[in-house]
């Protein structure tokens, strides 16, 4: 097991002497006891002090935009990304390893994550050169020139998910970083220990005070920096409710810019002429892929009673068909959970569909055993039950259907949330009239095709609950900075 003491502030690896949190994998092995979740190590439960004195350091090296960070030349900065992208590489293996250790992702997956990563570095890089035609750009407008330059924000507290611990915390990190703000860098409760290999290559690549990690609990530690009103940017990839709270808990809201990525209920709409073999394939990897656990899952499926009967037929054999088993396994398509309260939830979530006329369509649909839980299909599922509006997370997928199209419009409509959704036809004319009223009610639509946020060169965002600000290479390096001109009155002499 990795018992991780180091924590990084201000440039000095600090060794934590106070209490640590176990962290257990959600894979069980078999010990003298039978069989245990594994101990994967444990990481401090840091205080307000420590997490107020990470603070302080971030705040010293941004110092008002004179630090030595955001007054480097975007080479200089470009120069230190490049050595830890390097340092990076190295530790795939480790990084890979423990991605599965930690919260059961497959390794095929596992090893996704990783490389994305580092292409999201490379490609970062890459976009930074072409910004703002290298942060630098004149215009001439009634006598005035004018210099477009792009600044810092200052210190950004930054807070990925555990089902990308390492790629969509790196997706708001690595921007906000190399735009020359300082950071403070608090992972996720699950997928914490992953980052250990990184925290040295951290701390020899960027100068002291830049990049600071905040372990332990997030009630304890994230309200008091937020309340002291020096933190400039809250990214947030998690829970809607969380980020409103934090966002309040600023003694001055309107100075904290948010960066956020939030809860999502995804809509797959299957019209009465999808074609059905393609539709289940996309469905499956849309709903199920690491079980479920994305925010940008499809979390409900409103298919055309047409078609209804062979789609939900279809889509259940084939749910039956995946493979269950540990990350490691090859071909693995399901494998445990890593929130301790997810298998207990979705059991409660599909009771209460039961419970209101809904059937489990798919054999074993629900069955749990251990961390695991082996996806279920329910149908007719309708308003009123938990899984018709609650974003499950997990493997369990609602299915609704329809005669009129304006039923799952209404529920988008309806829906607090507002992220991506399905269209699934043969019609290209019947597919772009209801591509207008879906556009504006969520910020992705995809034809044919399952939600994702990749490619990560596409703006990704979230109307409504789910979201604030764009993510994606280029839109995050516009949201971690901001434009700042310098007007100049032309005179005969400026002119030439
Ligand atoms: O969990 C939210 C992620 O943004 C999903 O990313 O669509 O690449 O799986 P993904």
């Amino acid at each position: 097991p990795i018992h991780q003491k180091e924590y990084l502030v201000n440039g000095e690896m600090r060794t934590w002497n106070g209490a640590m949190h176990t962290v257990l994998s959600p894979v069980y092995i078999k010990t003298a006891n039978g069989l245990e979740q594994k101990v994967v190590g444990s990481y401090p439960l840091a205080t307000e002090v420590e997490a107020l004195e990470a603070l302080e350091a971030a705040v010293k090296a941004y110092n008002h935009g004179r630090g030595e960070w955001p007054t480097m030349t975007i080479p200089e900065r470009i120069a230190c990304l490049e050595k830890f992208t390097n340092m990076m590489t190295e530790k795939k293996k480790e990084i890979v390893n423990l991605l599965m250790w930690e919260i059961g992702k497959s390794y095929a997956d596992s090893v996704k994550e990783f490389d994305r990563t580092v292409q999201y570095n490379y490609d970062t890089i890459d976009a930074l050169k072409d910004l703002d035609r290298n942060h630098s750009r004149f215009v001439i407008e009634q006598g005035i020139i004018g210099q477009i330059r792009r600044a810092p924000l200052g210190v950004v507290l930054c807070m990925g998910p555990f089902n990308y611990p390492l790629n969509e915390t790196f997706a708001t990190l690595i921007p906000a970083l190399i735009m020359g703000n300082t950071v403070l860098f608090k992972p996720p409760k699950h997928g914490t220990l992953l980052h250990y290999p990184l925290l040295e290559a951290f701390r020899q690549c960027f100068p002291k005070g830049v990049v600071n990690t905040v372990y332990g609990r997030g009630n304890t530690i994230v309200g008091p920096m937020i309340a002291t009103g020096n933190i400039n940017v809250l990214t947030l990839i998690g829970s809607s409710k969380v980020a409103d709270k934090l966002k309040k808990s600023h003694p001055k809201s309107n100075r904290l810019k948010a960066v956020l990525g939030l809860d999502a209920k995804n809509l797959a709409i299957i019209l009465d002429n999808a074609d059905i073999e393609a539709t289940v394939k996309e469905c499956i990897l849309g709903t199920l892929s690491f079980n479920g656990q994305r925010c940008t899952a499809l979390k409900m499926i409103f298919v055309h009673n047409k078609v209804k009967d062979v789609f939900i037929k279809r889509f259940s054999e084939e749910v039956s068909k995946l493979k269950i088993g540990m990350p490691w396994e090859k071909g693995v398509q399901i494998t445990p959970l890593p929130e301790p309260q997810k298998p207990a939830y979705i059991k409660e979530c599909i009771e209460d569909a039961v419970s209101q006329g809904a059937k489990v369509m798919n054999e074993g649909g629900g069955l749990t055993n251990q961390s695991f839980v082996f996806p279920a299909v329910l149908y007719p599922v309708k308003k009123g039950m938990k899984l018709y509006t609650e974003e499950q997370f997990g493997p369990v997928i609602p299915i609704a259907s329809f005669d009129d199209i304006e039923e799952p419009i209404q529920y988008m409509i309806e829906s607090e949330h507002g992220q991506q959704l399905s269209i699934f036809g043969t019609d290209p004319t019947q597919i772009a009239k209801l591509i207008d009223p879906l556009v504006n009610q969520v910020c992705r639509v995809n034809i044919n095709a399952q939600c994702q946020r990749g490619p990560d060169t596409f703006p990704f965002a979230g109307r409504k609950d789910s979201g604030e600000n764009t993510l994606s290479v280029t839109d995050a390096l516009r949201a971690f900075s901001i434009r700042t001109m310098v007007a100049t009155k032309q005179t005969e002499e400026n002119k030439a």
